[in-house]
């Protein structure tokens, strides 16, 4: 391939680097494009547009590919834990032995939050929703921890906010459940590791001691790997272009939170058992509701379908999907909710307007069924993902300083009034 592009606009052209990542990706560097020609590019969504050279995560949308650090997901969600993928991610290797022991033993001995921060659950409304909750006290937990406000912090210095924010996005997360329920906070216990713990704080009691079940334990793990990174997403790209003004990581990650909150981000999954729900409120149509999918003139989407870069599948999906129909099996679930979602599945995996659009389940069909299958309230699914989220959006905001990367800003094609002149209000 050659080393340069040549661009022509009207009778002038001008050479723009191009350049191949590692895996074969082609890009034109245009970053000085305007200094040599006075043009911008647009691409509104980015939907072409690389902002970053990154080092974490791969994905292939047409050929269903997806590595973390080089390793492809399938072995990572079947041979590790999530806290050795959380390791990788960061860190950028997998780790000795003593290098798992040494983190999973700091982050353990972090897990506590301070006391003073329960006063902000007692301000929260008892409904508000989990996620609006997680981007305020991750955001206030910088108010905690004002040594990370500092600019110029050391590798040491940083690395210590990267093992708070982990462990105590744990504790934070079943914090907010608990008090969903009303019911009190069950302190972190250190002798779990950190999927164990999280659900002792979750599902534990104050008066006994609590062993989940190891499927649990499992399909947790699971779930929080394949959620781990996915390269330069919605909240991804927020959490690095915040973290671009110098803003602390603690605003970072809360900012990464707010953009995950959205229905057609991180709140699909909270969407697809809604729309199941309301599908059996209805009567359990399923092909009523796929042709409303289908209708352009009917807002109603199939939540859980399509992705704006796999086009053939999503793997985490193949995985999850396994993962899915073994634990409703050995946990022996029966609902309806289920029932429909497996018929819509397979209607619209037959369907030739899903088919043609390349329209595929995505990860948040099958974890928003497996939350529930785990006893999860639908409103903390979004939550969850964050949960799985934080070790990727955190080598992400790592990568982003460690490059030295400039603030973010993009530009626009300003398409308003040019110049009018002010008139009173009385001669409008
Ligand atoms: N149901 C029905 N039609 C759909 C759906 C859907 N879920 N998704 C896309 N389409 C149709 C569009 O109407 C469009 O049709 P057209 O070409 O006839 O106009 C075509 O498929 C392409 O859709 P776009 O919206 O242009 O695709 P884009 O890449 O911009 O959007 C997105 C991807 C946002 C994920 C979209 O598929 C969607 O809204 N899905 C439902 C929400 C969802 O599940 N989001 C989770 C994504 S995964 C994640 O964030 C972890």
């Amino acid at each position: 391939m050659s080393d340069k592009a040549q661009l022509h606009i009207g009778d002038q052209s001008f050479d723009l680097p191009a350049i191949e990542g590692t895996e074969g990706e082609k890009a034109i560097d245009i970053s000085k494009l305007r200094d040599q020609s006075g043009y911008v590019t647009l691409d509104v969504g980015y939907k072409n547009t690389g902002a970053t050279k990154s080092a974490i995560t791969f994905l292939d949308g047409e050929k269903g590919i997806l590595k973390y650090r080089g390793y492809p997901i399938e072995q990572l969600a079947e041979k590790s834990s999530f806290i050795e993928v959380a390791y990788l991610l960061i860190y950028g290797e997998l780790p000795s032995e003593q290098q798992l022991h040494n983190f999973e033993y700091e982050i353990s001995h972090h897990t506590l939050v301070h006391e003073d921060m329960k006063k902000f659950f007692d301000g929260f409304p008892s409904k508000s929703h989990p996620m609006g909750q997680l981007s305020s006290l991750i955001g206030a937990l910088a108010a905690f921890n004002p040594e990370s406000l500092k600019s110029g912090l050391t590798a040491d210095a940083v690395n210590l906010e990267i093992i708070k924010l982990i462990a105590k996005m744990s504790t934070i997360v079943s914090w907010i459940y608990k008090k969903s329920l009303g019911h009190p906070v069950i302190y972190p216990w250190n002798k779990y590791d950190y999927v164990t713990n999280f659900l002792h704080m979750t599902f534990g009691q104050r008066t006994e001691d609590y062993t989940p079940d190891p499927v649990v334990v499992s399909a947790m793990n699971t779930l929080l790997i394949l959620h781990a990174d996915h390269e330069q997403n919605c909240s991804t790209s927020t959490v690095r272009i915040v973290g671009s003004s110098d803003a602390n990581l603690y605003a970072s990650i809360s900012a990464g939170i707010s953009a995950l909150w959205g229905p057609l981000h991180g709140g699909a999954n909270q969407a697809v058992i809604e729309m199941l729900e309301q599908i059996k409120a209805d009567g359990g149509d399923t092909d009523k509701f796929i042709a409303k999918a289908k209708d352009k003139n009917d807002p109603f989407r199939l939540m859980g379908f399509g992705h704006r870069v796999y086009k053939n599948f999503d793997p985490r999906a193949k995985i999850i999907k396994k993962a899915c129909d073994d634990i409703l099996a050995k946990l022996g679930v029966q609902d309806e909710v289920l029932d429909i979602a497996k018929r819509l599945e397979e209607v619209a995996l037959q369907d030739s307007y899903f088919v043609e659009r390349k329209l595929y389940p995505n990860v948040d069909f099958y974890s928003g069924i497996i939350y529930r299958a785990l006893g999860f309230p639908t409103e903390m699914f979004t939550v969850l993902f964050a949960l799985g989220r934080l070790p990727g959006w955190i080598a992400q905001w790592k990568e982003m300083k460690e490059n030295k990367e400039p603030i973010g800003r993009p530009r626009q094609i300003y398409v308003g009034a040019t110049n009018r002149d002010y008139t009173e209000i009385n001669n409008r």
